[in-house]
């Protein structure tokens, strides 16, 4: 483990290597206790670096083998060694000049799941985004890019796959019992894009043609007898390649594309040139095991990884503080593509769901950063959510800003200008300007400044002059680092709807620039006049959310409810529902924690059960619609002083009171939605079970017996309803026999399918209240979990501490301990993971006193640990400062 050294990087320190990197050769002669790495590098020196400047290479945990300058064996004098650094003297004068370095490395011992490891007899990499410097002594930086030509030499019993980046230059025999093989990739790329793959693994193949005729073999590998679970990722990376070609006019560049799954993965996968590396969780799907949640993921990141090839691959990024160049862009790419394949209008509320949980929550809280940080410690707690679910948000406002065809010019310029380059977030921004002449300037604010901007909205309307004002104020909170902010340029679309539901097409404006449906705001405060507006209008605003802000808007029930029935934006009906939703919340919570009786206003229960019986709406839609906020939601909303508890009461008091209302309508739903026919992944299916375990849900808030979610539990023939019939048995019934025996008879069925598992694992771990924390301790003693895998780990100590506010939050602080004790477990062995569920506490600063004081005493018992990885202590210094 790479222990805290507390240096901190600045991207203002940013200089180019002195050295440019020409050819990298590697040769790998595999053995799972010591394999040799033997790397060939030809460097010249950049122009104008000083003569006497010295080669430094990075390493970690390295120990050198061998170091040869121009073929001949390095003297001691010329080179110093340590394990994350060597630094060689008395270079050539000679330019190129060739270093070879060779280490003994040892796979089997790297739990940390970076550098070359072991996942079930399967050799592996990960390099992203620091991990190459485990294997070799490298100038291990993104903007140092070189072909790659690799030599992969194993013993042939075990590892018949022998898998590289690039494409396949040949292979054979190489001595007794061990083979070769070799493969060159011709695109220059960073270490961190290197990929390495080798072991015994089945395979699934297909081709796909390019738009230009060249035929690109499709392969996609995993465990033997998996086979039939990877045909679902196929059809979605033949879907992503034909997508991006006619979207974005982006071609593949080999003749061959693999995909490998591993059970062992900190992430969710790793885009390397040519070899994407997946956890097994976002490849492997069928009906009996996967929900529509898993397919979903599954194309989404299949998509992902394969965009990162022109996104992120063919233009990479020029150090790390340009992360959000290839992860925000890419993401926007993904959800653009499945938005494509799916209903628009869903997606956008899954992802708006999504953003508010995760990246508001982020913003709001000590571990606020920049979509483009300008300081880490550790580059690795840098993959968040703001890097990625913001920057995909802040070229979503670039496309709004430009429009379609704006957008596309401006990414065929970055294209064209920076591909085989390592690229800055000014490159990318000057590329839009350039091609469309608009000015983004401040619009660049959306880049280093952090904190979700509050937006406070007023109107007016003038009946007698046909007047129509709307008045803007914009705040940006402070967060740690940056006390005063600018105003920024955001983008929001609108609509003003009349009274019969129309839309009110605005003739003409003056305040500020309106272009179309969208609304620039750019100064501190900002007020738009409309005139000849014959009847006073209903503002349905920030629209799609066009823009990733909170809206202070104190519109009243009625026009939320015209809104919600009248607006032809799907997304903003959504969203005046649950701004309809968020106060009866609110005040639940309050009233509970008051010791009061939870009222719940009839005007937000019927306007709910309107929308539900709607059949002209679509199913998925209406399913989102009655998903009320979630806890953690109204915690955010109330903002401080949280008590779950009384949250998780007030909330269940309003479920309560829609279930009884609508009884009726859930039941029909319920009945009319069974499956009918042969079960396909698609979007329409999935929305009709989604309305279906919407249905069931509430139906069990209603009734005081299990038997109706026993029933579903018995019934189901696909995992989508199987595991949320499961689900309701256990957090509505948690001690009844019924819900015993389908936990039981879940864990008989999926014994020998951890993936599957892990949602038995996940669903105990969610139920609310204190035995929640009793549960845990005995399901990580159950032979069926593995604290060395992460996936076991995240389902069932992450899902406790992410997804179960009242059992995690427990008052006597037990849960915060739990969480303490197991990051100190793991933080020696995987870092990464360790570090990742620390954030599960990032708002305990918004909890009640007593529990935050428990908070933070288990923090400290953290900071207080005799030695903590960098990436741990990078996170509970920030979240206690
Ligand atoms: N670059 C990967 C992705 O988003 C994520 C990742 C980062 C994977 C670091 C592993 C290590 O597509
Ligand atoms: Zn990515």
């Amino acid at each position: 483990m790479r222990t805290d050294t507390g240096q901190v990087i600045r991207l203002a320190d940013y200089s180019p290597a002195d050295f440019v990197l020409e050819r990298t050769d590697l040769t790998f002669e595999l053995d799972p206790r010591s394999t040799k790495v033997e790397a060939r590098l030809i460097f010249h020196r950049r122009p104008g670096v000083a003569a006497d400047a010295p080669l430094v290479l990075d390493g970690d945990e390295l120990s050198l083998s061998g170091l040869l300058i121009d073929q001949a064996e390095a003297e001691a004098s010329r080179y110093t060694v340590t394990p994350d650094r060597l630094e060689i003297r008395d270079l050539p004068e000679e330019s190129p000049f060739e270093i070879t370095v060779v280490t003994i490395i040892d796979p089997e011992s790297n739990t940390q799941l970076m550098g070359l490891y072991r996942t079930n007899g399967v050799y592996c990499t990960q390099c992203e985004a620091e991990g190459f410097r485990r294997i070799t002594y490298f100038p291990d930086r993104p903007d140092v890019l070189s072909p790659f030509t690799i030599t992969i030499i194993a013993e042939k019993a075990g590892n018949p796959l022998l898998l590289s980046n690039g494409n396949f230059l040949g292979g054979g025999n190489y001595d007794e019992g061990r083979h070769f093989a070799a493969w060159f990739d011709p695109h220059p790329k960073p270490s961190y894009l290197f990929a390495l793959v080798a072991g015994d693994l089945g395979v699934v193949e297909d081709t796909f043609t390019t738009a230009s005729g060249n035929e690109v073999a499709l392969k996609i590998y995993v465990e033997h007898g998996n086979e039939p679970r990877a045909a679902y990722a196929m059809d979605a990376l033949k879907r992503s390649m034909k997508w991006d070609e006619e979207r974005f006019g982006r071609e593949y560049d080999l003749n061959i594309f693999q995909i490998v799954a591993v059970s062992d993965f900190n992430m969710g996968a790793m885009e390397n040139k040519g070899l994407n590396v997946f956890n097994d969780k976002y490849v492997l799907a069928d009906p009996e095991t996967a929900t529509d949640a898993d397919y979903a993921n599954i194309e989404a990141i299949i998509a992902h990884e394969y965009f990162h090839n022109w996104t992120g691959n063919r233009i990479t990024c020029r150090d790390w503080f340009q992360l959000c160049l290839k992860e925000g862009l890419t993401v926007y790419r993904d959800h653009e593509f499945s938005a494509d394949q799916r209903s628009r209008a869903v997606k956008r509320i899954a992802e708006v769901r999504h953003l508010k949980a995760e990246q508001f929550a982020e913003d709001s809280g000590p571990l606020a950063h920049p979509v483009r940080p300008e300081t880490y410690r550790e580059i690795n707690n840098f993959y968040t959510t703001t890097v990625y679910e913001k920057g995909s948000e802040v070229t979503r406002m670039i496309a709004t800003l430009l429009g379609d065809d704006g957008f596309r010019k401006g990414m065929d310029l970055y294209f064209e200008r920076h591909d085989g380059e390592a690229a800055t977030v000014e490159d990318f921004v000057k590329s839009f300007e350039d091609a469309t002449g608009r000015d983004l300037s401040q619009f660049k604010l959306w880049y280093s400044q952090a904190g979700t901007p509050l937006v406070t909205v007023s109107t007016a309307y003038d009946a007698a002059a046909r007047t129509f004002t709307l008045s803007l104020e914009q705040m940006v909170p402070a967060t740690p680092g940056q006390s005063a902010k600018q105003p920024m340029h955001i983008p929001l679309k609108f609509a003003l709807i009349g009274e019969n539901g129309g839309e009110i097409a605005p003739t003409a404006v003056s305040g500020g620039e309106v272009s179309g449906d969208v609304l620039h705001l750019t100064e501190r405060s900002q007020t738009f006049t409309f005139t000849e507006v014959p009847d006073r209008p209903v503002l349905s605003l920030n629209r799609g959310f066009s823009a990733p802000i909170n809206l202070s808007f104190d519109q009243s029930g009625a026009d939320l409810a015209h809104i919600a029935r009248h607006d032809s934006d799907l997304f903003a009906r959504w969203q005046a529902l649950s701004d309809l939703a968020l106060p009866v919340l609110n005040k639940a919570a309050n009233d509970a924690r008051d010791g009061k009786v939870v009222s719940v206003d009839p005007a937000l229960v019927s306007a709910l059960i309107e929308t539900l019986a709607n059949d002209k709406l679509e199913p998925a839609f209406r399913a989102q619609a009655l998903s009320l906020a979630s806890e953690a939601d109204i915690a955010r909303e109330l903002g401080g002083n949280n008590n779950p508890d009384a949250i998780h009461a007030g909330r269940n008091a309003v479920l309560k009171a829609v279930a009884e209302k609508g009884f009726s309508t859930f039941e029909r739903l319920y009945k009319e939605l069974a499956p009918k026919g042969v079960f396909a992944p698609d979007a329409a299916g999935a929305g009709r079970r989604a309305l279906r375990n919407v249905a069931l849900t509430y139906l069990a808030h209603a009734e005081e017996s299990p038997a109706r979610a026993a029933e579903a539990f018995a019934e189901a023939d696909n995992m989508t309803e199987l595991a949320h019939a499961l689900t309701v048995l256990a957090h509505r019934f948690p001690e009844a026999d019924e819900t015993l025996a389908a936990l039981a008879a879940f864990a008989t069925r999926f014994d020998t399918n951890p993936l599957v598992l892990d949602k038995w694992f996940s669903i105990q771990a969610t139920i609310p209240g204190e035995a929640a924390l009793a549960r845990v301790e005995a399901l990580m003693k159950d032979p069926r979990f593995n604290a060395q895998n992460p996936n076991r780990v995240r389902a069932l100590v992450g899902t406790f501490a992410f997804a179960n506010p009242t059992g995690f939050n427990r008052v006597d602080g037990a849960g915060y301990r739990l969480l303490a004790d197991q990051i100190l477990a793991i933080d020696p062995r995987n870092p990464q993971l360790a570090a990742r569920l620390l954030t599960a506490m990032r708002s305990w600063r918004s909890l009640e006193p007593v529990r935050a004081e428990a908070a933070k005493a288990a923090l400290g018992k953290i900071t207080g640990a005799k030695q903590l990885s960098a990436d741990v202590a990078d996170i509970v210094e920030r979240m206690l400062k």
